[in-house]
C-alpha cells in the first residue's frame, strides 16, 4: 500500500515550486498526495520567514498535530524551507515532536532523510551554512539549487510552470531575512534552464514564469561569455510550444535597457514587470539599503513606460518601517499616485531577528499606525487599479486560459458527492450549455473571467471585455466569424 503525504505551503512562488518538486521526488518513493494531515504518514510544512506572522502560523499548525503524533508515533512531521533554515534546532525545542527540519538549500536530501527516520534514526536536521559560516564558495555550495526531475502530474496547472533561474540574494536590504535563509545569489546555467523548459513544452506547458529573488540580476559566466536575463529570454523564446514568458521579481537598479528591449521585442514576453519600490521616501530607502533613490526609481519607471508603453508594472511596499514619519508615508502615497501601478502588495513592517534593521533600530511605528497606513495606501492603489481597468471595457484582449475561476472551482468541490440538482444560474456553471466560468490572464497579467468551455483551458483566446473592477476584467469569448483557428492563436513559432 502506498504511503500518504500531506504538504502545506506558504510564502512566495519559489516555495510553491519547491513544494511541487518535493512532492514529485517523494512520489518516486511511493508516496501519494492526500489533502488532509489526518491520514498522512508524512506531513510537511514548507515555510516562509519574511514576516513573523507566517512563522507563528506554522507553529500553531504544528501545535494542532501534537496529539495526532502522540496517537500515531510513526507519523513523520517535517518543517522545510525558510523557517527551517532560520530556526534550525529551535524548531525541535519549540515542537519536540517534529522529526525533520530541512532548509531550502538541502531539499534534495528529503527522500533519504524520511527513509532514515522511518528506519528509526530519530530526528534529522539538514541546513546550509550561515552566511558568515565559511568562505563564499563553501557557503554557496551548501545552498544547492533544487532541480530534480519534474513530474507533470504534480504541476498545479498543465499549461503553466515556474522555472527557477537563480537562487539566493546578495542585496541585503536591511529589513529582509531572505539573504540569510536562502543564501548567496547563484544563477543556474542557461543549458539547464533551457532543457528544463524544453521538457515542459514537450509536456504541453505553454507559459513559464522564471523565478529569482532578484531575477533581473541573473548572470551566468562561462569562459568569455556572460549570459544576462535578456540573452536567456532570447534563447527561451525559440522553444516551440511555449507561448508566454514572464519573470519575477525584479530589482529596480538592475532593470537594464537591454532587458526592457527584450521584453518589448520578443512577442512571447509578457508585458508585466514586478519591480518593488518598497517606499517613496529617500530617507527610508536609505535605511532600507535599497541602493536607489526615489528619483532613480521614477526614472526607471519612466524608462519602462517609454520602452513598453502598454506594460503593467506592479510593486511591493512596506509601511511602518523603523522611523517612518507621516511625511515619509505621504511620499510613498505620492509615488503610488504618480506611477499608477497595476497593483501593489502592501506589508506592515515585521522585525526579523538577524537582519541589520532589527540590530540597529527599534520597531517604533505602533501597529495601529501601520494598519492605518496599510489601509490608506491600499485604498489609493485600489482606486487606481479600478480607474486603469476601465479603459479595457469594449476592448479585445488575448488571454491564456488558466482554468476554472475560483467561483466555478468552489462549486465543483461543493458538488462532489452531492446528488441534489444544481441551480441553473449563479453557480459558475451553466448546465444547459456545458459552459463554465473560466479565468485567464492578458499579456499584461490582468485577470479575465468569462464563460467558456473547459476545452478552452490552456489555449490563447481572444476575449472582449464588457466590465471591470479593481482586480478583474469580465469578458466574453470572441467566437464565430473568424473560424476555429482563432482558438489556437499563438505567438511566435
Ligand atoms: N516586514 C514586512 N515586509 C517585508 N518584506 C520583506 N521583508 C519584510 C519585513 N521584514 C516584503 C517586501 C518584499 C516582499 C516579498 O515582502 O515588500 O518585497
Ligand atoms: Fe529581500 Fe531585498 Fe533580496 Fe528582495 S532584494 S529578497 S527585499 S534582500
Amino acid at each position: 500500500m502506498s504511503k500518504k503525504l500531506y504538504i502545506e505551503t506558504v510564502g512566495c512562488q519559489m516555495n510553491m515550486l519547491d513544494s511541487e518538486l518535493v512532492v514529485a521526488d517523494l512520489r518516486r518513493q511511493g508516496y501519494e498526495l492526500v489533502d488532509a494531515p489526518g491520514p498522512a504518514d508524512l506531513v510537511l510544512f514548507n515555510t516562509c520567514s519574511v514576516r513573523a506572522h507566517a512563522e507563528e502560523k506554522i507553529y500553531s499548525a504544528l501545535g494542532r498535530l501534537k496529539n495526532a503524533k502522540k496517537q500515531s508515533p510513526n507519523k513523520i512531521i517535517g518543517v522545510i524551507g525558510c523557517m527551517a533554515q532560520n530556526h534550525q534546532q529551535a524548531v525541535f525545542k519549540r515542537a519536540p515532536y517534529v522529526d525533520l527540519v530541512v532548509g531550502p538549500g538541502q531539499l534534495h536530501q528529503i527522500p533519504q532523510l524520511v527513509e532514515k527516520i522511518g528506519a528509526g534514526a530519530g530526528q534529522q536536521l539538514e541546513v546550509s551554512l550561515d552566511r558568515k559560516g565559511g568562505a563564499r564558495g563553501d557557503v554557496e555550495r551548501s545552498f544547492e539549487s533544487y532541480d530534480p526531475l519534474r513530474d507533470e502530474a504534480m504541476r498545479p496547472s498543465r499549461y503553466q510552470a515556474f522555472v527557477r533561474i537563480m537562487i539566493g540574494c546578495d542585496k541585503f536590504c536591511t529589513y529582509c531575512i531572505v539573504p540569510k535563509v536562502r543564501g548567496p545569489e547563484q544563477s543556474r546555467s542557461p543549458q539547464q534552464i533551457i532543457s528544463e523548459v524544453r521538457k515542459l513544452a514537450d509536456e504541453g506547458c505553454r507559459e513559464i514564469t522564471l523565478l529569482g529573488q532578484t531575477v533581473n540580476s541573473y548572470k551566468y559566466a562561462e569562459g568569455e561569455r556572460t549570459t544576462r536575463l535578456s540573452d536567456l529570454m532570447l534563447q527561451l523564446h525559440d522553444v516551440s510550444g511555449i507561448d508566454r514568458i514572464k519573470f519575477v521579481t525584479s530589482f529596480p537598479k538592475d532593470m537594464t535597457q537591454d532587458l526592457l528591449e527584450a521584453v518589448r521585442d520578443l512577442p512571447k514576453c509578457s508585458h508585466y514587470l514586478h519591480v518593488p519600490a518598497q517606499s517613496g521616501s529617500n530617507e527610508q530607502l536609505k535605511r532600507m539599503k535599497r541602493l536607489y533613490t526615489v528619483e532613480e526609481y521614477r526614472e526607471m519607471h519612466q524608462r519602462i513606460k517609454a520602452t513598453i508603453p502598454d506594460s503593467a508594472v506592479t510593486s511591493d511596499f512596506i509601511v511602518g518601517f523603523c522611523g517612518e514619519t507621516e511625511e515619509d508615508f505621504a511620499k510613498t502615497m505620492a509615488l503610488v499616485e504618480e506611477c499608477r501601478f497595476k497593483n501593489s502588495y502592501i506589508f506592515k513592517y515585521s522585525p526579523r531577528e538577524g537582519t541589520k534593521a532589527d540590530e540597529l533600530w527599534t520597531d517604533d511605528v505602533p501597529d495601529e499606525v501601520k494598519r492605518r497606513r496599510n489601509n490608506e495606501l491600499l485604498a489609493v492603489q485600489n482606486r487606481i487599479s479600478y480607474e486603469d481597468n476601465q479603459p479595457f471595457i469594449g476592448r479585445q484582449v488575448t488571454i491564456l486560459v488558466e482554468g476554472l475561476s475560483d467561483h466555478a472551482r468552489k462549486h465543483e468541490e461543493h458538488s462532489h458527492g452531492d446528488d441534489e440538482p444544481h441551480a441553473p444560474h449563479g453557480d459558475g456553471v451553466d448546465h444547459m450549455h456545458g459552459q463554465v466560468q473560466l479565468v485567464g490572464r492578458t499579456n499584461c497579467d490582468r485577470i479575465v473571467v468569462f464563460n467558456g468551455n473547459p476545452r478552452q483551458i490552456g489555449q490563447m483566446l481572444p476575449v472582449t471585455v464588457y466590465d471591470a473592477n479593481s482586480f478583474t476584467l469580465f469578458g466574453e469569448a470572441v467566437t464565430s466569424h473568424v473560424g476555429p483557428e482563432v482558438y489556437t492563436l499563438g505567438v511566435g513559432s
